[in-house]
């Protein structure tokens, strides 16, 4: 029977995760919580909607992500809002609003959850996403950059993923970076001819974002570009070694890549980015950095901070291959009467209340049926019951991989599953 009501349609960029994908996804989330929590980090939960100027503030008003990739809206009362382009500017906004940094000298929190930028849609990348990040706050100690980073690392090799890269950088502070950037500005001013439009555009207000565009022309003039390691002041100098140093100790390999910028205007010394070959044109996993001036310029004290993001999707992409599928967990129930039906429901909710998984159909089906949807779902094992069973007062247990089937007395069952599960 077909509808002629017209469907509705999810929004473009935007997908829905079904099971058995969703338990990926779970079983991933619970890797992070646990190797977080090792580190002395907490959850925090955010709210998805937040003041649009937490983001024009925090972000950067000139940055991509809230120029051209932010969804806002006036609510009722015509408040300006924003949905969550990211999580690093709410969790400032947090830790700023309950004054937690009067208490805790050191705070540490993760978050998981989903993100919102109007992008092109392609492979990894949506227009609602969702990225498990951490933030660090009351520490300038490289120490502290090492071990987020390490941390990252600890994660990915728990997830069994291999082939990932770690690029790191200082993009310099606020007293090295402006004299930098006009040295910049100089060089691409004089290269413009051979920089692509949205380049010439980004020259005069965002010049270190040139460094980010992927147009093969201006990768070739950027080749000789000034290189911001040259122009680091002593403090970024001595920094970014120590950061280098702490990285050795915990065995954390890296390369340093002078082109890591950052799209986002928060971030100050260290920045870092996990990267892989086997995502395509988005092959960012994870990014992050320092951000010591973002608490002060949200209304907050002076300070330090740093973190960084998985986007989820990416992390699913890799780690597709490993999923475990729940199913193998489950037992079939395949009932061929009504007086089967009767008669399995109240063993079947003992099953369960004893943590057995369970799954049957509602009503009497045939064999063939019940033990082709055993199949698809990949039970371990099926219990089969007619009227002839209920009479006996016992069940007929198959072993699906095996293909064994033996008689199990009604009385017995539950203890059968229990210790067998
Ligand atoms: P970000 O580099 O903008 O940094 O995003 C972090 C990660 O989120 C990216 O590496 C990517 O894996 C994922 N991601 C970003 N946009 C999309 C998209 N449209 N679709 C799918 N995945 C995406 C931040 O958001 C910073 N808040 C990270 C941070 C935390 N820095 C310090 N603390």
């Amino acid at each position: 029977m077909t509808s002629t009501i017209k469907k509705i349609f999810g929004v473009r960029g935007v997908e829905d995760i079904f099971p058995p994908e969703a338990v990926l996804w779970q079983q991933v989330e619970a890797t992070a919580r646990r190797i977080f929590n090792l580190y002395g980090y907490g959850e925090i939960r955010t709210p998805i909607i937040e003041p649009y100027e937490l983001f024009a503030r925090g972000v950067g008003e000139g940055s991509a992500v809230v120029e051209k990739q932010m969804y806002t809206f006036p609510d009722r009362d015509n408040v300006m809002l924003a949905l969550r382009p990211e999580g690093t500017a709410p969790v400032v906004r947090a830790y700023i609003e309950s004054g937690t940094y009067a208490t805790e000298a050191l705070a540490r929190y993760y978050y998981v959850g989903p993100m919102f930028r109007y992008e092109r849609p392609q492979k990894g990348r949506q227009r609602q996403f969702h990225q498990i990040g951490v933030e660090l706050f009351g520490t300038e100690s490289p120490a502290a950059d090492a071990e987020v980073i390490t941390m990252a690392g600890h994660l990915f090799s728990a997830l069994g993923i291999a082939g990932v890269t770690l690029e790191i950088n200082s993009i310099g502070c606020p007293t090295c970076r402006p004299p930098f950037e006009k040295k910049l500005i100089a060089f691409l001013r004089e290269k413009a001819s051979t920089l692509c439009a949205d380049c010439q555009r980004r020259l005069e207000r965002n010049p270190l974002r040139v460094f980010d565009c992927k147009e093969a022309s201006c990768q070739r003039t950027l080749a000789e570009a000034p290189e911001i390691s040259a122009a680091w002041c002593e403090g970024c100098r001595d920094h970014f070694g120590r950061v280098r140093t702490a990285l050795d100790q915990s065995k954390t390999s890296y390369t340093v890549n002078s082109r890591i910028v950052r799209g986002l205007d928060y971030y100050q010394r260290t920045a870092f980015e996990f990267t892989t070959d086997h995502l395509g044109a988005q092959n960012a996993v994870a990014a992050g950095g320092r951000y010591d001036g973002l608490v002060a310029s949200l209304g907050g004290p002076d300070v330090p901070g740093v973190g960084f993001a998985i986007g989820l999707e990416r992390l699913m992409l890799l780690c597709s291959q490993e999923a475990e599928r729940v199913a193998s967990d489950t037992l079939y129930v395949a009932m061929l009467s009504d007086s089967a039906v009767a008669t399995m429901i109240p063993v079947i909710s003992v099953l369960r209340k004893d943590g057995v998984r369970v799954e049957w159909d509602y009503e009497p089906k045939s064999l063939k049926s019940q033990m082709r949807r055993a199949d698809k779902i990949g039970a371990h094992s099926v219990i089969i019951v007619g009227d002839d069973e209920v009479a006996k007062g016992e069940v007929v247990v198959r072993n699906m991989k095996t293909k064994e089937q033996h008689n199990v007395p009604l009385a017995a069952l539950p203890r059968h599953f229990i210790s067998v599960v």
